[in-house]
């Protein structure tokens, strides 16, 4: 993953990292990335097979409200059996969502979707956490 790393970090936008992210890891099938406005999430650049419908979700509502409020990744592995869960898709089966923050305060976030059940682990939380960081100063207000 260190070279995907460093090709997010020279592709230095957005668009750019969730589109590698999306052609390079295999169970990621949606990938979009959400900027804090106010009390909301707004959604930025994303990647996958379809437009959600959630493209404003108030801080603190479902999984990605949940990791904005607490600044904390979120990784679920059954989003049917998390009641904080925000349908996108139908073939979503799990979830991670990694904040991204600027000067101790969480500017955005890395919102990932996976057919795959329980795709996200140890690992992936490493590497996206790292991602956040490579991507803080281009979500910064
Ligand atoms: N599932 C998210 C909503 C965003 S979609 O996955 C793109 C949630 O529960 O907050």
């Amino acid at each position: 993953m260190t070279g995907l790393l460093q090709e997010i970090e020279e592709a230095g936008d957005l668009q750019g990292a969730v589109d590698l992210l999306h052609e390079r890891c295999e169970d990621y099938s949606w990938i979009g990335i959400y900027l804090v406005e106010g009390g909301d999430l707004v959604l930025g650049p994303w990647r996958g097979p379809q437009a959600t419908e959630h493209v404003r979700i108030p801080v603190g509502q479902g999984v990605c409200g949940a990791a904005a409020a607490s600044g904390k990744t979120e990784i679920v592995d059954d989003v049917n059996a998390d009641p904080r869960y925000l349908a996108c898709f139908p073939s979503t089966r799990s979830e991670i969502v990694v904040p991204i923050a600027h000067e101790g305060r969480v500017v955005g976030e890395i919102d990932i979707d996976s057919d795959r059940p329980a795709a996200f682990g140890e690992d992936d939380r490493v590497f996206l956490e790292r991602v956040a960081e490579l991507l803080a100063p281009l979500c910064a207000p």
